[in-house]
């Protein structure tokens, strides 16, 4: 499909249980089929982390090609860099976001070309922290960085008009319990905000771009 058609698409949203994959399941399930896939929920689990089931997970999401594929999940580990020392990785307090924020995501891009249509696009997720730093926040800066790094870099290689952005949003209105002591002085953003930038990814004819909604 071209971007800009008024067509009834079909998205693979990993991530649509989570606290900003319900907002962009809302903001974009009004006009088009969700697949929603997740770990533990959604029609399709999927495990980030595992070539293997991200490959059955869009096995599952056929048959019928998909028009869009997009990340709102993605772990990493909070920590204090003084607790933090030289490790291999799978020992590294930084394998979490290596593996499951940052590789979990590259793979799902990769493997999504297989399974999209022409002109289909791919919207990751990393967040404010790639450009601003928060104590305890190395692990998620490194990998947001290199998710928007890749994105930029990926967009100039997909084949057959695929594009692929990322949404960078600041800390979630949603998530202020949760996290807001370590974002003291961040403005919050309502995830529904966030959600309009899923929505220019995927319904736009922009590429290789970082969306940041702070
Ligand atoms: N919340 C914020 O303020 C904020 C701000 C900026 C960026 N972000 C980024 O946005 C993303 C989503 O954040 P969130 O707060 O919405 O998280 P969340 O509420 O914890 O939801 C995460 C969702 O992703 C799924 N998931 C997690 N790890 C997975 C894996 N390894 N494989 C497959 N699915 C997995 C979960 O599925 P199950 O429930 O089935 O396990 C859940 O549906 C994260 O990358 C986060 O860093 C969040």
């Amino acid at each position: 499909m071209s971007a800009g058609q008024a067509t009834r698409m079909r998205i693979l949203l990993v991530g649509a249980g989570g606290t900003l994959g319900r907002a962009v399941a809302a903001e974009l399930g009004t006009r088009h089929h969700i697949i929603a896939a997740g770990r533990k929920s959604g029609h399709v689990r999927l495990e980030l982390t595992d070539p293997a089931s991200i490959r059955q997970a869009f096995a599952k999401a056929a048959p019928g090609p998909l028009d869009a594929v997009v990340c709102t999940a993605g772990e990493v580990a909070f920590a204090p860099m003084s607790t933090i020392h030289p490790a291999p990785i799978g020992e590294s307090a930084y394998t979490l976001g290596l593996t499951n924020k940052l590789l979990g995501q590259v793979n799902l891009a990769l493997a999504a070309r297989e399974h999209l249509v022409d002109g289909g696009s791919i919207t990751l997720t990393s967040g404010i922290l790639s450009e601003v730093p928060v104590a305890g926040g190395s692990s998620a800066s490194m990998a947001d960085a290199a998710l928007e790094g890749f994105v930029r870099a990926a967009a100039a290689e997909l084949p057959r008009g695929i594009r692929i952005n990322v949404v960078s949003p600041s800390i979630l209105v949603e998530s202020l319990e949760a996290f807001g002591a370590m974002f003291r002085g961040f403005e919050p953003v309502p995830a529904a905000r966030a959600a309009l930038a899923y929505s220019r990814s995927v319904e736009g004819i922009q590429t290789g771009q970082v969306f940041r909604v702070y």
